[in-house]
This record gives C-alpha cells, sequence and structure tokens, in this order.
C-alpha cells in the first residue's frame, strides 16, 4: 500500500475526516449531520481496513466520543485495532485494543504495535488537532461535504495550514463532485510537504 502509513518502517500517521465545507462541522450530538452516504462510507472502511498481509491490522485511532459515537460493525473488525484516547476510561471497552491517556500514548502504542500496517486518526476535533500539528502525519483524506446543517463538534481546519499541506491528485481517488441520498461531496487528499 504505497504511501501509506507503517507503522514499522518510520511511523506516519493518515487522518480521515468528512467535513461540511460551510462551517468545517463533523458532527451534532455525536453523530453525523448529514444523510447517510453509502459512497463515502464505503470509502473510509476500505482505507481504514486495508492490509496487505494476512494477520496485520490497521490501527484506528479516535477520541472517546468518537469512539462511543462507532456501532458495532467498526468496533468488531478484525482488520481495525482500536485505540481510544481518554482520561476517564478506566477499563478497556469490548473492540477496543488499548486506552491511551494522550495522543502522544496512542502514537507511542501504535508505533510499537507489531502488526500495524498503517495508523489513522478518526477524530474528534482535539485528536485531529495534534494529528495535524504532528511532523508524523503524512496523509489527510478530507470528503468536502456541500451540505448545510447545524454542527456542535469541527474539524481544526486552520491546522491544514497550506504551507504545510499541499492538495494532491491520487489516481485511485475520484476529485469529481458527487451526489448521493440528496447531498453533494468531493474527496481531497492532502500530504505533507
Ligand atoms: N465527520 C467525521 O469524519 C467525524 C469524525 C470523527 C468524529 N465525528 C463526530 O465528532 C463528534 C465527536 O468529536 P469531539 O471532538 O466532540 O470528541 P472526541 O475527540 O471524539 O472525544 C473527546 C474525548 O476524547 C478524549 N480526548 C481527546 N483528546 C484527548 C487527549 N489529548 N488526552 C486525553 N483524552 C483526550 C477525552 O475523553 P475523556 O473525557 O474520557 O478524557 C475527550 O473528552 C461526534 O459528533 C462524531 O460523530 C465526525
Amino acid at each position: 500500500m504505497k504511501g501509506d502509513a507503517r507503522a514499522n518502517d518510520g511511523v506516519k500517521i493518515n487522518v480521515i475526516v468528512a467535513m461540511m465545507d460551510h462551517n468545517n462541522g463533523i458532527g451534532i450530538n455525536n453523530q453525523l449531520p448529514w444523510p447517510k452516504i453509502r459512497t463515502d462510507y464505503e470509502y473510509y472502511t476500505g482505507l481504514t481496513q486495508r492490509v496487505t498481509k494476512p494477520g496485520n491490522v490497521c490501527i484506528n485511532m479516535k477520541g472517546r466520543l468518537t469512539f462511543e459515537s462507532s456501532g458495532e460493525q467498526e468496533r468488531m473488525n478484525p482488520l481495525r485495532h482500536n485505540v481510544v484516547i481518554s482520561s476517564t476510561l478506566k477499563e478497556c471497552p469490548k473492540g477496543v485494543g488499548f486506552i491511551a491517556p494522550s495522543f502522544d500514548a496512542a502514537i507511542e502504542y501504535a508505533s510499537e504495535y507489531a502488526n500495524a500496517e498503517s495508523i489513522w486518526v478518526m477524530g474528534g476535533y482535539s485528536v485531529y488537532k495534534r494529528a495535524l500539528q504532528s511532523p508524523l502525519c503524512h496523509r489527510v483524506h478530507l470528503t468536502r461535504i456541500f451540505h448545510k446543517a447545524e454542527a456542535d463538534a469541527f474539524f481544526p481546519i486552520d491546522c491544514l495550514e497550506p504551507s504545510i499541506y499541499k492538495k494532491i491528485d491520487l489516481p485511485e481517488v475520484p476529485s469529481d463532485l458527487i451526489k448521493e441520498n440528496g447531498v453533494e461531496y468531493q474527496f481531497e487528499v492532502y500530504e505533507r510537504r
């Protein structure tokens, strides 16, 4: 999987997010603020559980609220090793490999995990912020959603600083405007310069 983060030959972080264009909103009431977009979900799952060797896993790293908003299917997927960042969780919930008390602890754990093929940071706000500010952050897969709805959780778009991240084209990622279930959206990929 050329270009993706591999924990064991130089740690690299990938960020994945779907964000509304008008307000950078990513969530409301611990859910997504837009109607279900099947193709975006398939894009997200395709990237965040893709391994090239049997036994390998993708590290899926998220804040506690994002983890709590995820479904059983995501939690129990054997291709994913869930790391939840939390200062309050004391016991590992079902489907969680590790509770990290800080972002740095999560990265340290992921970088030492033997079968980690890639590391995906999945939000929310403060976890994205730490990832984007980290020199280990390699790529950002952003789905830009042209749908207007209220939000109470946001993507720290200011940290996707053009002097640090450049927009790139990947042959496998369509860049045209897509319309599905009444929602227009576009895939974008950014890479650290
Ligand atoms: N559209 C998207 O792509 C997308 C992606 C992700 C999430 N979302 C949405 O975003 C919302 C959740 O995001 P959020 O920003 O509100 O919350 P969040 O980051 O998922 O969770 C916040 C919690 O994570 C823990 N945490 C985060 N950073 C930490 C750190 N550095 N050290 C220790 N603990 C840390 C804390 O848990 P404790 O309180 O236990 O200490 C904190 O209260 C939901 O609505 C979800 O649906 C959308």
